[in-house]
């Protein structure tokens, strides 16, 4: 078996999670590349819930997890995710050295930034992500390796402190970052290359979604790390073709968490009802999901980013509850139809969605194979998006899965 990478097609919380989970059997290890704990990736099994922020998705099937250099990593949250799972995980992760942390003050640091921000504020997670990859670029992040010697972090105390975020405790978080990632901190890109060797296979895990990519995404409403498959090889250290083929994860119809354009989202009774349905409420901030219907425009744009030959399509018992069911197959601006997502961005907020109703999956029934108003809804996607559809998924729990 090659490798697998699983990617977002829309802006992230596509049920990533839970297809990693139901995915790993079939892989020896499950590595993150991308993103840090402003991730929320959730698997249910068993009937019971976990959340991972962190960890890779295949923390529960005893997988080997691997953090490569491009997390954005907190070593707090880190030691919060690990106590809250059996001790059996701290033995099979292992989290590169070259991943540059996430401290306190990059945390107080995003909140500020958001707050100054005002009306135009970005939503982001306030977990520090933006300013941890902006002290990377700036190149006075301390990196996992770091904080395992004794590194000199008096000029990050001097940036901190004339950015207006008092630094004291960064030397005892330091100290205290260094004994979460005790005997965790090695080099995962050679460790990927020796699972490889040994005819192991590792199945990659993106987090966030491919229109929240810092340079393809909806800039500057986009995170500050890459989402799209082609940050793999970069974001771990390995050879474009060892990332594998991508499997694409859009949901039947589209969230948002935080601020930007959405030119598919609708208010009022529709978004309601498929939010109190479909659960949407992020699951690191517990904020409302902003709801609307599917873009295939925008998938179509995802589809290309990504290369992607293979989706997965999530949520689809929650259609099974709606009357009404769109998708926008272009936007109209200025009197002219497009199609053209990248063309559209920079007046995204002023398009109108032009809509079909391909299908009504009212009453639709899965459990015993793929219903018709199912296939009919694969059928279309088919050939509006030149992909095939591998997976449908109708539920959290992890059964609710069907390969086609
Ligand atoms: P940040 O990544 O915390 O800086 O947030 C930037 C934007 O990305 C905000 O709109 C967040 O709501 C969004 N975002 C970040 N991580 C996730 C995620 O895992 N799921 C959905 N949205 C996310
Ligand atoms: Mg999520």
């Amino acid at each position: 078996m090659g490798n697998l990478s699983v990617v977002g097609m829309q802006w992230g919380d596509e049920g990533k999670g839970k297809l990693v989970d139901y995915l790993a059997d079939d892989y020896d290890a499950v590595a993150r590349f991308n993103g840090g704990s402003n991730a929320g990736h959730t698997v249910v099994a068993g009937g019971s819930k976990h959340t991972f922020h962190l960890l890779p998705s295949g923390a529960l099937k005893r997988k080997e997890l691997l953090i490569g250099a491009g997390v954005a990593l907190d070593p707090d949250m880190l030691a919060e995710e690990l106590a809250s799972l059996p001790g059996a995980v701290r033995g099979r992760l292992m989290v590169d050295g070259r991943c540059s942390l996430v401290s306190p003050f990059d945390k107080k640091l995003d909140s500020a930034l958001e707050e100054m921000r005002g009306a135009a504020a970005i939503g982001t997670t306030r977990r520090g992500i933006g300013p941890a990859y902006a002290m990377r670029a700036l190149r006075l992040a301390l990196r996992a390796a770091d904080v395992m010697g004794s590194p000199d972090s008096s000029s990050l105390a001097e940036v901190y402190s004339r950015l207006g975020v008092d630094p004291s405790g960064l030397a005892a978080w330091v100290k205290t970052s260094r004994e979460a990632l005790t005997g965790l901190v090695g080099d995962v890109a050679s460790r990927i290359r020796d699972v490889m060797a040994a005819g192991g296979s590792v199945l990659f895990e993106a987090s966030q979604g491919t229109l929240l990519d810092l340079l393809h995404g909806t800039y500057p409403y986009a995170t500050s790390a890459h989402t799209v498959v082609s940050y793999i090889p970069a974001g771990i250290g390995i050879p474009p073709a060892d990332a594998g083929e991508p499997l694409g994860v859009t949901k039947c119809y589209t969230t948002r968490v935080g601020g930007g354009p959405f030119p598919t989202e609708v208010n009022g009774a529709v978004s309601d009802q498929i939010r109190a349905i479909g659960h949407e409420y992020g699951a690191t901030t517990g904020r409302a999901r902003r709801i609307g219907w599917l873009d295939l425009v925008a998938l179509r744009y995802a589809v290309r980013l990504n290369g992607v030959r293979s989706i997965a399509v999530s949520k689809l018992d929650v259609l099974s509850a709606m009357r009404e069911f769109r998708v926008c197959v272009a936007y109209r601006h200025l009197g002219s139809e497009t199609q053209d997502f990248f063309g559209a961005l920079s007046n995204l907020n002023e398009v109108e969605p032009v809509y079909e109703s391909p299908v009504s999956l009212l009453g639709a029934e899965y459990g015993g194979g793929v219903p018709p108003q199912a296939k009919k809804l694969v059928d279309y996607l088919e050939s509006a998006l030149g992909v095939r559809v591998r997976i449908l998924s109708y539920g959290e729990e992890r059964s609710k899965t069907v390969e086609l």
